[in-house]
Parts: C-alpha cells; structure tokens; sequence
C-alpha cells in the first residue's frame, strides 16, 4: 500500500453515460472501505480548473446506482487542454490536499490526464466511461450494455412501423468514430443493413444489397447507420440518395440521438462500474498511475493510457459476418 494516498478526488469528464453514478459511488465507498478521504469535483475538468470540489461519504453516493447520468455533471473542458488551464487545476488540487485523482470518461479525458501527469507528476487512474465502447485495452465501457439496450428497444418499435407501412428506415445511432453500438444493436435488432466507421460499405453496394433482400420478399427495412459512417455522415442525403435509386421504398430517417445516452443503467453496467470502481481505487493503493483500469475475459487489467486511446477500434469481423448472414 502506498501511505502517501490520503485524499482521493473524483471527476466525470466528456459525454455521460450510464453506470457512471455507480462508478463514483463504488469510488466513493472503495475510499471510505481504506479510510481515505474522497472529494468529487463538478463538471470534470472544468470544476478541477474552478476548484469546484465536493466533500463525499459512503452515505453522500446512496440511491444512486440506479441513476443515469452523473450527480457530478460531465463537461468537455476546453481550458483543461491549455497549460494555464491545468496549472490552476494542479494548484487547486494542491490547495485541497488531494493525493490522487480517479477520472471516469472517454479517449478525451485519459489524453488529458496523459499530459496533466507528464507536467504535473500527478497520479490518476481511469475508468473507462463512455456508450461509444471505442477505448482500446477494455472489452467493454461503463454504458455501452444500457445504450444497446436503449437503441435495440427504440429500433424494435420502428420495426412496427415500418412493418406496418412496408417502409425503409434509416436509424442513425451514436458512435463518433466507432461502430460498436450499430454492429451489436444492429445485429440484436435485426437490421438489415449496418453502417460503420470501420468499413465503408458505399452508397452503391448498399443500394444493390436493399434491392436483392427486396426481392427475397422482404416488405420493409431497417438501416443501421452510425453517427461517423464514411456515407452515412449526411444521413438525409443518403436518404435522397436511396429514394433516388430504389424507388420500391418510402424512405424515412430517425435519428435516435442523446436517448442513446440517458437511462438507468442495466445490470451489467452497474456491476462493470462497481468492479472498475473498486479496482481504480486498490491500484492507486498499490502506487499505480497513468492507467485506466479496464476488463478483458471478464478479468480486471490494467491498460497505459497511452495504449487505451491508440484509436485503432476492435471491431470484430466475425461480427460483420455474422450480421450478414443472418439478415439474408
Ligand atoms: O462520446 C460519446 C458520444 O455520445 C458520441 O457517440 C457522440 O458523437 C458524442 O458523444 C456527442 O457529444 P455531445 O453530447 O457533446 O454532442
């Protein structure tokens, strides 16, 4: 154990996602379990700069494992990329006495901490808190489970709709730069058609598979189209483009936008979040830092930053495959 961890902050940075009120409360009680004191800081690294810091207590995080969001509010912080910015957050942590920070959020968050650490030698350890599952050296991120979830019960009522009115539907959901949440929300949903980063389909190619499942009998269909796909970027002009082209369709387009994001976490979300929680505050115990704690074969590891934000998305093949033959 590290004896010079006494106090412990706490932040939720970047997009929100559900499961991240059970990763501060799992932070918070894992603090309290070794008798160290814990602070939250509002709006992420905005409240580090602000000093807008927050006394918690094992009772100061009860009743809200079933919340969505974050009590602690999330920001994507501008000033935090500046040094004057994260000077002043340094010094606002010196001035409160806190030893370590555990910071909840994406690709954005752990690069800022890569570099608050190279400056300030400071240890922070991650949790990797985002829908978008896009972080290297975790299988899973806190809220991708609930934002499947979410957008699979969102496309299983378009499938009455469009069912009803032998409709074509395109549905965007989230996923900057990832995939993730199409490929596996698509294949749960029963989509005919998913969209993503990791391979650009092509307008044509999507043309020609809509026409041959049209003449395979299918009467209506859902497209599956993330947020950063290559053509579905401008997800009405696709549209255009395949009422255009495929004039057997009435083609309508929803966009399923920050639903995606909101919610009461799912189980699994929940227990992922706690397990992180506990382990982000042991590996600071054990003198850790500059990692984020992630999950691999259902096993806790413990990833560089540096490796978790590589950016080459581990999209698996087999599932594209899998999502091709099953919507024959
Ligand atoms: O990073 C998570 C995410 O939900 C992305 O999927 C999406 O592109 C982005 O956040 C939206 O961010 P904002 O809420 O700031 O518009």
């Amino acid at each position: 154990m590290n004896p010079i961890i006494k106090k412990i902050a706490v932040l939720t940075s970047g997009g929100d996602a559900p499961g991240m009120n059970a990763a501060i409360r799992a932070v918070v009680r894992t603090s309290s379990y070794h008798n160290l004191e814990c602070v939250g800081v509002y709006r992420g690294y905005e409240g580090l700069i602000e000093g807008d810091f927050t006394p918690l207590n094992a009772r100061s995080v009860k009743n809200i494992i079933n919340r969505g969001g974050t009590f602690l509010k999330s920001a994507r912080s501008q000033r935090f990329r500046t040094k004057e910015g994260r000077q002043q957050a340094y010094e606002n942590l010196q001035k409160e006495n806190i030893d370590a920070l555990v910071a909840i959020g994406g690709d954005g968050t752990f690069a800022g901490a890569i570099v608050f650490n190279e400056e300030h030698d400071f240890p922070i350890v991650g949790m990797p808190g985002t829908i978008d599952n896009d972080i290297n050296g975790t299988d899973f991120t806190i809220g991708y489970d609930t934002a499947l979830n979410t957008v699979v019960e969102a496309i299983d009522k378009i499938r009455d709709t469009a069912n009803s009115h032998n409709r074509l539907f395109l549905v965007e959901v989230m996923g900057r730069d990832a995939g993730d949440i199409a490929l596996n929300a698509g294949i749960g949903a029963g989509a005919e058609e998913i969209l993503i980063p990791e391979q650009d389909m092509g307008r044509d190619r999507l043309v020609a598979s809509l026409k041959r499942s049209k003449k395979a009998g299918k009467s209506s269909s859902i497209v599956v189209v993330a947020e950063g796909d290559q053509i579905g970027k401008n997800i009405l002009g696709l549209a255009d483009y395949i009422r255009e082209n495929l004039q057997e369709y009435e083609v309508k387009v929803t966009v399923l936008g920050h639903i995606q994001r909101g919610g009461s976490p799912s189980c699994y979300d929940r227990v992922l979040a706690s397990r992180l929680g506990v382990s982000a505050v042991d590996a600071l115990l054990d003198g850790k830092r500059d990692i984020m704690v992630g999950i691999m074969h259902n096993k806790i590891v413990q990833v560089p930053f540096a490796e978790s934000i590589k950016g080459d998305n581990h999209i698996d093949l087999d599932l594209i495959r899998v999502a091709d033959i099953t919507s024959v």
